[in-house]
Formats: C-alpha cells, sequence, structure tokens
C-alpha cells in the first residue's frame, strides 16, 4: 500500500492514481488521517497534471460518499438544483431557488462560500440576519418537503471531503482545475437527491475558466458526470467578461437579489434568472413560461421570505432594505480619463471587493457582510474624467487595496469593444 507521499510523487510525476488509492485519500482527508499540507500537494500536483476519466469518476465518486448520499425520492415532484462555477456578482442563486420553488419544482441546494475573487451563496444568505446555513440533513429534508426549496452549505454528514478541500483550494491557489472543479461541483450535487442538474458555466475575465473552450470542457466533464450518474445536466456558457448586476459584495448582493424579486433590479441579473430558471423548469418537467409570472405576481418573493424565516433569518428584509447589514462609509471611484470602458479584468474587481472584507484571504478570515462594490458603469459605456465608475462601501479597512484593484480592473479607451452576450452556448 503507497503512502500519501508516494501517491503525491505519482501523481506529480504524471502517472495515474488507482481507484483504490483515490477511496483511501479521499476518506482519508475526510476522517482527517490525512493533512491538509499533504492535500494541498497533491491538489497542486492535480492542478498541473489533471486527471484522466478514468481517475475523475472514482475522485467524484470518493467525494461524493465521503458523507452522506440524501434520497429525497419520497418526495413528489422533480428535483431540480443549479450550480454556478463562480463568478463575480454571481447572486443568481438566490432570487432562482424561489422562483423555480413558486412553480412547484422542488430545489435542494447545497451551496459554497466565497472562493477566491468570487462570492459564494452561503456568505451571501449568512448576511441576511439570523439566516443559518447549517441545518441538519433532517430539517433540510422536511423543509424540502414542506416549502419546497432548502439553501445549506456543505456539511460534516454531506460531502465533508468537499467542505474540506474546497476550503483550502481557495487558499493555495488550486482552484482553477477542471477536475477539481468538475469533482468538487459534482460531488456536492449529487450528493442532494436530486433529479436533474443546470450548469451555470461562467466564461471570461471574472471566471476560473477564461476562454470558451475551457469553459466547454468544464461543461461537457461535468455533463458526462451527472449523465453518467443518471442525472439530467445541462449547462449554459454565461459570460463573465463583466460583473453580474450592479452589486458585488454579501449583503449589497441580497439587496439586489430582492430587489429582481420584486421584479426590478438589473436586466442582466434578471435575464439569466429567468433563463436558467426555464432550464431548469423543463427538467422540472413544469411550463418553463412560469418562472416569468413567479417573479410579476409576487411568489417568489413571498417564497423567498419563507425560506429566510424557516433557517432562522429576519424575512421582514424583503420589505425593509434596510435591516440588511451596511456599511459604515461609501466613497465613489472615479474615472481618471474620459473616453469608453473598452475592458474590464472581473477578476480584479472581484479582488477589490474582497480587500474589503467581503471575501477571504485565509480560511479563516472573517467576512463583514456590508462591504463591497456598487459598480456605476458597464462595458461599452461613454464616461468623462471625474465621473463614478464604481461605489466602494467600506469600514475603513482596504480602500486604498480596492482603488488599485479597481484601476487595473477596469480600463477607459478610445472605443467602445465588442460585448459579447449574456448567454452564449448550451451543452446538454
Ligand atoms: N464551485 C464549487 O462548488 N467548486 C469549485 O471548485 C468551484 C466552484
Amino acid at each position: 500500500m503507497k503512502t500519501t507521499a508516494e501517491l503525491i510523487a505519482d501523481k506529480r510525476n504524471g502517472g495515474v492514481l488507482s481507484e483504490e488509492d483515490i477511496r483511501r485519500l479521499i476518506s482519508g482527508y475526510a476522517r482527517g488521517d490525512v493533512p491538509d499540507y499533504q492535500m494541498a500537494a497533491m491538489a497542486m500536483a492535480i492542478y498541473f497534471r489533471g486527471l484522466s476519466p478514468e481517475e475523475l469518476g472514482p475522485w467524484t465518486d470518493a467525494m461524493l460518499h465521503s458523507g452522506r448520499v440524501i434520497d429525497l425520492s419520497h418526495l413528489p415532484d422533480r428535483k431540480v438544483d443549479k450550480h454556478s462555477t463562480g463568478g463575480v456578482g454571481d447572486k443568481i442563486s438566490l432570487p432562482l431557488a424561489p422562483v423555480v420553488g413558486a412553480c412547484g419544482v422542488r430545489v435542494p441546494m447545497i451551496s459554497g462560500r466565497g472562493l477566491g475573487h468570487t462570492g459564494g451563496t452561503l456568505d451571501k444568505l449568512e448576511s441576511i440576519p439570523g439566516f443559518s446555513t447549517d441545518l441538519s440533513v433532517q430539517s433540510y429534508i422536511d423543509q424540502v418537503a414542506s416549502l419546497g426549496v432548502a439553501l445549506i452549505g456543505q456539511t460534516a454528514e454531506v460531502c465533508p471531503a468537499d467542505k474540506r478541500l474546497y476550503a483550502l483550494r481557495d487558499v493555495t491557489a488550486t482552484v482553477e482545475s477542471i477536475p477539481l472543479i468538475s469533482s468538487s461541483i459534482m460531488s456536492k450535487k449529487l450528493a442532494e437527491g436530486i433529479d436533474a442538474l443546470v450548469l451555470d458555466v461562467k466564461v471570461g475575465s471574472g471566471a476560473f475558466m477564461k476562454t470558451v473552450e475551457d469553459a466547454r470542457l468544464l461543461a461537457e466533464t461535468m455533463v458526462a458526470i451527472g449523465e453518467r450518474m443518471g442525472k439530467k445536466t445541462v449547462a449554459l456558457l454565461t459570460s463573465m467578461e463583466q460583473p453580474l448586476g450592479r452589486m458585488i459584495g454579501n449583503a449589497l448582493e441580497v439587496r439586489e437579489s430582492i430587489e429582481i424579486l420584486r421584479d426590478e433590479g438589473p436586466d442582466d441579473v434578471r435575464a439569466l434568472t429567468l433563463a436558467l430558471a426555464e432550464v431548469m423548469l423543463e427538467l422540472g418537467e413544469v411550463d418553463p413560461r412560469g418562472a416569468a409570472s413567479a417573479l410579476a405576481d409576487g411568489s417568489a418573493l413571498e417564497l423567498f421570505g419563507r425560506i429566510i424565516e424557516a433557517q432562522g433569518g429576519d424575512r421582514r428584509v424583503c420589505d425593509d432594505l434596510s435591516r440588511l447589514p451596511s456599511a459604515k462609509h461609501r466613497v465613489p471611484y472615479i474615472a481618471k480619463t474620459s473616453g469608453y470602458v473598452s475592458a474590464m479584468d472581473t477578476r480584479r474587481v472581484g479582488l477589490a471587493a474582497c480587500v474589503l472584507g467581503a471575501g477571504r484571504a485565509r480560511t479563516d478570515d472573517v467576512i463583514d457582510p456590508g462591504v463591497g462594490l456598487e459598480m456605476a458603469c458597464r462595458l461599452g459605456d461613454q464616461v468623462e474624467a471625474g465621473q463614478p465608475l464604481a461605489w466602494i462601501y467600506h469600514n475603513d479597512a482596504g480602500v486604498d487595496a480596492a482603488q488599485v484593484h479597481l484601476d487595473s480592473g477596469i480600463t477607459i479607451g478610445e472605443s467602445a469593444p465588442d460585448v459579447s452576450g449574456l448567454i452564449l452556448e448550451r451543452i446538454g
């Protein structure tokens, strides 16, 4: 039997890990027998060497079976979830889950925290006063039965290997790996008890996949894993060439999500919410046209309020946004020259929010829920020197560093760029 160090060396040298070795490694890691420093080295070896299809199947399977695999087959209606590969300002899960739930498809959703420069659904939800994402599996099942929707995180019970590895990758520069992303996402999703899954695979400067080719490969890899496990899986490739919506930061994004649920809010967030909802409803065997009605008639907002209440949160935020945490200060980030917003390095914009306290640099960093950015420009906008390009919401930390990130995150040029559409491709 090989030691963990020998397995790391095998992968580092481009070897193929056996199914048995993979199972031992992942179960040992989930139990705490394999320490973080060895798993970090393995993750880096995989980052450079990848996993072959013969390794990726057992790797995903071992992650999935590191904890409990939930069975929701006793509940009527289809159970369909969505997962995003991660972006900047990507708050879509918050309005999406209640829209789909209000249409009669159950949404059992296990989400992640912020990763690298991207935000995480759990951190956003936890900015709602009192909201708990840490439900027991039984409470999660009960809530999917009673309300149709539950929004929780990886737990010690469900996908513990991903819970640990996800946090470790965040701080060891090992996120941007197709096998590690696909096994992380698919293990969590397959543990939830779903019938079908929609993946939002982000492409562009704010995504882990910078090119359509890489994003397509990631999407195809995940669709293949899902189908192999008997779950209908569809991926949409969507643009992350600029932040989604105006708000970046946890409570700020909850605010924008509630605006969408009030049938207001930015066009791109609404369009993507509806596009993903329509695919989820199609897979849930329900009329996809119900999604827009659930926004217009208030039923999605009403359900969001009930989810918040069921998970211990203050549902009054739905009517009164001032109940959400807010930063003490708001200052403008000003255009230094006139011209067109010709490019965005969206990752740098995400990092600007992180250094204010909206994300983590270390696994034990505490999130500041109120801080973040409000974007005041979009790609292609014509702007004048002195005009605010963004508003910085802060609590006296990180403002200078955020400005430095924004300096390289937003480029003013002489001409407007070609801006791609929001939804680029459907796979599956
Ligand atoms: N989302 C996940 O759940 N895992 C990853 O590795 C990346 C994005």
